[in-house]
């Protein structure tokens, strides 16, 4: 073991305790609360996960990389984060990034950098975060990578899967073909690290000729990044293992991407490349099935898409209009106009399913305040016959037909709504109407973007 190695072993092997008597026999401990993304991505998971934070010890990240993009908005300053976890904007919080998520370090640096200038909510973020060592690394020839893939299947097949481009698709493919290199590599042998890198990008190289890799600049700028980085990457399953049995503690879990993007629920292949869905948390952290508590599903009032792929309740008309420039709906992370349209509870069902929701927020309810009626997606019907599933295959998802409800709109401002009693009755209608098909309660509705702009239901 070279020397380099010890700043990945637990934290508390140094004050004298062995690490056979740490582990605690006993799986009860603290639970994690997770909030999911319960469509196909931004649904507000962000100020969700606020919320939250507001008293919470530690928040993590368990999959997905810079792909996502959270919202958060404090005292009317917007910030918007990717790889760290939302919950660092709270000084008191430890930010803790899993061994499921990939990282890119130039991105994890300018998003911290980004968000510093903008408030005081990041202050002394590099103290507050711990990375775990077996966390894939994202390097640029991943992401370049990604652009090609796209270029090519816009050559070959016409059309592309409209991928953000991070890198996130060839990263996971180098972790399953088990050439991918992680935090561990980067802080323990240099050199060890330095061979694998080499042979990584080679075959890269081979594989897109058109790729160009400067492997020794590239070396230099990671040596840089090793040294900034290595005070924060610990063992993250002791890591968790201890925040879960030591002081009880409140440790949030905050989804990236959506049910409807995970790699074996999701719409595929139009989905990203890690489980979004609740499996993803034990295997992104590395913990056991029972220290999971409550896991919160976020749903938006509509429904949304970035990127390509089948979308039953989809408006590409003036509904869809409408909905978009109220709700803002464009991605955070690649500036994309996002698709349109009405809440599609065949969808939810099927997420409801995978997930098990303890409850739900429902947000952007404020975005419906114009509408005269209000259409929900009850059902789907596959030529003439209503369906009780949610289709895997791509092409049968197109076909289906929608079968809605129509809903009274309320036509009332309700982004100064601060219980449920001040909402429009129509609008508790909307929100019962959801909770019983579903059979989950809504716990928070949004009504706006600030913090404040929040209902707790119960
Ligand atoms: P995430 O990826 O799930 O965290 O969501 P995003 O941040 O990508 O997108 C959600 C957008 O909706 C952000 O611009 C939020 O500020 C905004 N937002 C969240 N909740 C509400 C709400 O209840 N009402 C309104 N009007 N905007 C909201
Ligand atoms: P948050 O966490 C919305 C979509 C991309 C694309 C597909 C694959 O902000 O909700 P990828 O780059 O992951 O290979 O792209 O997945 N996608 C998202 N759409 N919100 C996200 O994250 C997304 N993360 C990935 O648009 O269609
Ligand atoms: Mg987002």
């Amino acid at each position: 073991m070279s020397s380099d190695d010890i700043s990945t072993l637990p934290a508390i092997m140094s004050n004298g305790e062995s690490s056979a008597s740490a582990v605690h026999p006993v799986a009860v401990g603290s639970k994690v609360t997770v909030v999911l993304g319960a469509q196909w991505g931004d649904e507000g998971k962000g100020k969700v996960v606020d919320l939250l934070a507001q008293d919470a010890d530690i928040v993590c990240r368990c999959q997905g990389g810079n792909n996502a993009g959270h919202t958060v908005v404090v005292d009317s300053i917007e910030y918007d984060f990717h790889l760290l976890p939302s919950g660092i904007i709270n000084p008191k919080v430890t930010a803790f990034i899993g061994n499921g998520v990939v990282i890119h370090l130039p991105g994890l640096f300018e998003e911290a950098e980004k968000n510093l200038k903008k408030g005081q909510g990041l202050a002394g973020w590099e103290k507050r975060l711990t990375i775990s060592d077996r966390a894939h690394i994202v390097f640029d020839f991943h992401q370049a990578a990604d652009g090609i893939q796209e270029q090519q299947r816009q050559e070959q097949a016409g059309k592309n899967l409209g991928t953000t481009k991070k890198g996130i698709g060839p990263v996971y493919s180098s972790k399953a073909a088990r050439s991918g290199l992680r935090m561990c590599d980067l802080v323990s042998d240099f050199n060890e690290f330095s061979k694998r890198f080499e042979v990584l990008a080679k075959q890269y190289k081979s594989m897109y000729p058109s790729l160009e890799i400067n492997i020794e600049g590239e070396l230099g700028k990671l040596k840089e990044y090793a040294d900034k980085v290595k005070p924060m990457v610990k063992d993250g399953v002791y890591f968790i293992h201890e925040a879960l049995h030591g002081t009880p503690k409140k440790i949030l879990v905050e989804g990236a991407n959506a049910a409807l993007l995970d790699i074996d629920f999701g719409t595929y292949p139009f989905v990203t490349s890690s489980n979004c869905t609740a499996g993803g948390v034990c295997t992104g952290l590395g913990i056991p099935p029972q220290s999971i508590g409550d896991v919160y599903g976020v749903v938006k009032a509509y429904t949304t898409r970035v990127g390509i792929g089948a979308f039953p309740t989809e408006q590409d008309n003036e509904i869809g209009d409408i909905l978009q420039t109220r709700g803002h709906e464009f991605g955070v992370t690649t500036g994309r106009r996002r698709r349109c349209g009405w809440l599609d509870l065949v969808l939810l069902r099927y997420a409801h399913m995978i997930n098990g929701f303890t409850a739900l927020a429902l947000t952007k309810l404020d975005i419906l305040d114009v509408f005269s009626d209000i259409k929900v997606g009850v059902s789907y019907k596959l030529d003439g016959v209503k369906i009780p599933h949610f289709p895997a295959n791509q092409e049968v998802l197109n076909r289906v037909e929608v079968e809605y409800e129509t809903l009274p709109g309320w036509k009332s401002d309700t982004s100064n709504a601060r219980t449920l009693d001040d909402l429009p009755e129509n609008a508790k209608k909307y929100v019962h109407f959801i909770e019983e098909a579903l059979g989950v309660n809504i716990k928070w509705i949004g009504v706006g973007k600030s913090r404040e702009s929040m209902i707790q239901c119960f």
